[in-house]
């Protein structure tokens, strides 16, 4: 018997335990049970269907459960052992085949679905990104586009988006909860997945596996338009951003001579992003908001920002130089 302290003390952790986890709701559009892609609605589509079928098999036990309960207690008067069933074969085909019966139900929509979601869209009504994930960052290069951009994904809406997905060092997870799916990336060998978004919006992203002391900052966000804004996103992409002004300049020789090592959009064994297009990003890292405050606080101490990032710091530059750098990159676009 539970004792009303020790009841109240399960009531109160089960109090906190709600407040705790309603705080998981709210973040963007971290949620699959809001799906606004049609991956993630046969993802949510299975949830719930097994979700259903499960309370009914509750429903069913419990109600039996109870009717036993009342039905087979001891009365007074009455002390006669019921009818004892042990070894009955009905019984033992009955509750061997139903199992058989529910999960044959179960396994119709989820294979159909998992071969659906296998299906490679065709080339021709979809568009192809290789997904690359490094420790902590992602990058996302558009196939016969020449785009190689990070940490954001634009999508045109409507429209499948084939995702080849490789990994560079460990291994992470690739997620988009509202849009579906959740696919390894694993060095060395190519996954694939596809995903769409039905109405334009942006979609958090998070790495799902955890691959070091930066795992929970390594944030995406999926941004998705309406055709033409997407077309108007690739041809500035395409663009060359070239340095207007004389600090701009000046912020384009020390990015020469301090960055271009590691963020050489061509080097094949680049360890940081492309920021080429630095300028129209609407992140710092992937964490922070874009403004120059935040750029500077990234360069100078990384690792405050990003603990187990590569990236070095660069606090050694003269107050205006960093101010050079920065106005260069802000305007990289
Ligand atoms: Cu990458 Cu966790």
């Amino acid at each position: 018997m539970v004792s009303r302290q020790g009841m109240w003390r399960v009531l109160t952790v089960l109090l906190l335990a709600t407040l705790v986890l309603s705080g998981c709701q709210g973040h963007d559009s971290l949620n699959v049970l809001d799906p606004s892609g049609s991956a993630g609605q046969k993802q949510l589509d299975l949830i719930k269907w097994s979700f259903f079928l499960m309370c009914g098999v509750f429903a069913v036990v419990i109600t039996i459960f109870i009717y036993v309960l009342i039905r087979f207690r001891k009365r007074k008067g009455i002390d006669v052992m019921p009818e004892q069933t042990h070894g009955s074969n009905t019984l033992e085909i009955i509750w061997t085949v139903i199992p058989i019966i529910l999960l044959a139900v179960l396994a119709v929509p989820t294979v159909t679905y998992t071969f659906d979601l296998a299906d490679m869209p065709r080339e021709e009504d979809s568009i192809k990104v290789k997904v690359t994930g490094y420790q902590y960052w992602w990058e996302f290069q558009y196939e016969g586009m020449n785009i190689k951009t990070a940490q954001e994904l634009h999508i045109p809406v409507g429209k499948k988006v084939h995702l080849e997905i490789h990994g560079k060092d460990v291994l992470h997870s690739f997620w988009v909860p509202a849009l579906g799916g959740k696919t390894d990336v694993i060095p060395g060998r190519v996954n694939t997945m596809w995903l769409d978004a039905k109405k334009p919006g942006v979609y958090q992203g998070k790495c799902a596996e955890l691959c070091g002391a930066g795992h929970a900052l390594m944030d995406f966000k999926v941004i998705a338009e309406e055709q033409a804004d997407f077309d108007k996103w690739v041809a500035q992409m395409q663009k060359p951003a070239v340095a207007q002004t004389a600090s701009q300049k000046e912020g384009e020789k020390i990015f020469m001579q301090n960055c271009l090592g590691c963020h050489a959009g061509t080097n094949p064994r680049i360890i940081g992003p492309d920021l080429n297009k630095f300028g129209t990003r609407t992140t710092i890292a992937g964490i922070l908001p874009h403004d120059e405050q935040n750029l500077k606080k990234w360069l100078k101490d990384p690792t405050s920002v990003k603990p187990g990032t590569l990236m070095p710091k660069i606090d050694y530059l003269e107050p205006k130089e960093m101010d050079a750098l920065v106005d260069y990159l802000m305007n990289r676009k």
